[in-house]
């Protein structure tokens, strides 16, 4: 784990990496990191939305060095990281309602056996001022081939297709990847578990907790050759984003109140 963004760049089971990560990841905190699992917040993509309109893509929490806390618990390891206005990237913060929202964020990572568990508790620290805010884990995981891969529990379920504009229902019986995908599936009922599925064997589930939002995304060959940090050319085969997060509204927080979730 990188205190730059408090990315998680590697985890493996049993010798076997899960997340992928580009060969070409700037992993020096110069930008953020192309792979494993940044975070997302204050904003997902970019908005409009008054106090969001001049922010990055995805906010400042990947671009910014948090704190790391320490180690909590010996078993199973767990750590804990916070980000608040003092560590936050100041040049993007200040892009935020003009830096005028006093937040905490604590982020636990707890490594089990077979799962990896990140929890994200968000705090208005302020005393007088309510904000908004979305939140993201943006989870690149590791697979073999994207050719081979399915997203599964997904059918019925509302998306909003960035790549056309356009939201309709999902009538797939599963997600199959043969061009640039990028959506993001709305309210979907946190008792369904997401499967990535490789030639019939589930090699992913993502389980959520207070998560209504999944953005599935794969860049497929223009995309990812038009990422300078994306490495090798052809990486896009082994990875897919499926990406758990409340992203289609926003939360709002008034002084004093905190919200968690987890991936
Ligand atoms: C995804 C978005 O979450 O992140 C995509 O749905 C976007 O539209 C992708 O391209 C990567 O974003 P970035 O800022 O890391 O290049």
């Amino acid at each position: 784990i990188l205190k730059y963004g408090a990315t998680i760049i590697s985890w493996e089971i049993e010798g076997v990496e899960q997340l992928w990560l580009s060969e070409g990841a700037k992993l020096d905190g110069s930008k953020p990191v192309r792979g494993g699992i940044p975070l997302v917040f204050p904003v997902f993509g970019k908005s409009n939305e008054k106090g969001f309109e001049n922010l990055p893509q995805h906010g400042f929490a990947r671009n910014s060095t948090w704190e790391f806390l320490g180690q909590t618990t010996e078993n199973p390891p767990t750590v804990q990281f916070a980000l608040s206005p003092e560590q936050a990237n100041e040049e993007i913060y200040s892009k935020w309602d003009n830096g005028d929202n006093d937040f905490t964020l604590f982020l636990t990572i707890q490594l089990n056996n077979d799962n990896l568990t990140t929890s994200i508790e968000v705090t208005n620290s302020d005393s007088i001022k309510s904000w908004k805010f979305n939140w993201l884990f943006h989870t690149y995981l590791k697979i073999n081939e994207i050719e081979d891969t399915l997203v599964n529990n997904l059918p019925g379920e509302l998306c909003y297709d960035q790549i056309i504009s356009e939201t309709y229902k999902e009538s797939h019986p599963a997600i199959d990847f043969h061009q640039e995908l990028d959506r993001i599936y709305q309210n979907v009922s946190t008792d369904k578990i997401i499967q990535v599925i490789e030639l019939g064997k589930v090699v992913h589930n993502v389980q959520r907790e207070n998560l209504p939002d999944i953005v599935v995304w794969n860049p497929w060959i223009e995309k990812s050759s038009n990422m300078g940090d994306f490495q090798p050319k052809d990486g896009y085969h082994k990875m897919v984003c499926i990406e758990p997060g409340h992203v289609n509204d926003f939360v709002e927080l008034k002084p004093g109140q905190s919200w968690s979730a987890k991936q």
